[in-house]
């Protein structure tokens, strides 16, 4: 494992993406089977998708009442999406960890898209994060350097919000609707990043080349807002997960 000079983030790279998924599932089991955890953060995305595909079998071993306890807050949603739209993360969530685990949606919670004003259930989703507070926030990292939707630019401090979806993201994201970025939903609401560094401890996950020019700036460069991510370098206890492609510059 290597410690990063620039920060205290730790590092561990991987020969495939395979593997890193099943450490980051190994990781992952290990608190969620734990019933003191706080709630863990969990995350959406393709990368996640190999993560719970480790996750679901390592947790299912343990039986369904080992999962008795289970709460969790997903980092974003987009504003506009239910979870009767497949292409929600609500739905995201249910078709990967909810249904084969047999979840509770209540126990499972994300921001609600269809909220009417999603500026305040930005706000009362904050409340609620922080009534319980999180105890390992799983992340993956956009191409453009974001974690959640917490686009570039984007300060330490910012709270869980509504936010605008860059034209890069929605291009990134447009793969769940159909390839055409302009269906892709113009807003979000994620929680941001004072919500993610004040998680006892981060698991960032990156997998593919495509990702590691923005790995780079993570990693070694001073934190900055045009790299949102950067700002974990100043979290206490952040582990980075990588396949050599996404630290091969
Ligand atoms: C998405 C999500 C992030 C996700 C990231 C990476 O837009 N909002 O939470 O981690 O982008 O996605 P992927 O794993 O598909 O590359």
């Amino acid at each position: 494992m290597a410690k990063l000079a620039a920060s205290s983030m730790k590092l561990e790279v991987f020969d495939s993406s395979e593997a890193v998924a099943e450490r980051a599932a190994g990781i992952l089991a290990e608190v969620l089977l734990d019933p003191k955890r706080a709630p863990m953060g969990l995350a959406t995305g393709r990368t996640m998708v190999a993560v719970y595909q480790w996750l679901v079998p390592l947790l299912q071993q343990a039986g369904a009442n080992a999962l008795g306890h289970w709460r969790s807050f997903n980092l974003d949603e987009y504003v506009g999406l239910g979870p009767d739209d497949p292409r929600s993360f609500a739905a995201y969530m249910a078709r990967y960890l909810g249904e084969p685990l047999a979840i509770p949606a209540a126990r499972m919670q994300l921001p609600n898209g269809l909220a009417p004003n999603p500026h305040l259930e930005a706000l009362r989703y904050r409340q609620q994060v922080q009534t319980h507070g999180l105890g390992l926030q799983l992340l993956g990292l956009g191409e453009n350097g974001h974690v959640g939707f917490n686009e570039p630019p984007c300060e330490a401090f910012a709270p869980c919000r509504c936010v605008e979806l860059s034209d890069a993201t929605r291009q990134q994201n447009a793969a769940a609707f159909g390839g055409e970025a302009k269906a892709v939903p113009e807003r979000a609401i994620t929680l941001g990043l004072a919500d993610i560094l004040a998680a006892e401890e981060v698991l960032l996950v990156v997998t593919g080349a495509n990702k590691s020019s923005v790995l780079r700036r993570v990693l070694q460069e001073p934190p900055q807002q045009l790299v949102p991510a950067s700002w974990l370098q100043g979290h206490p206890n952040c582990l980075v997960l990588a396949d050599r492609p996404a630290v091969c510059v």
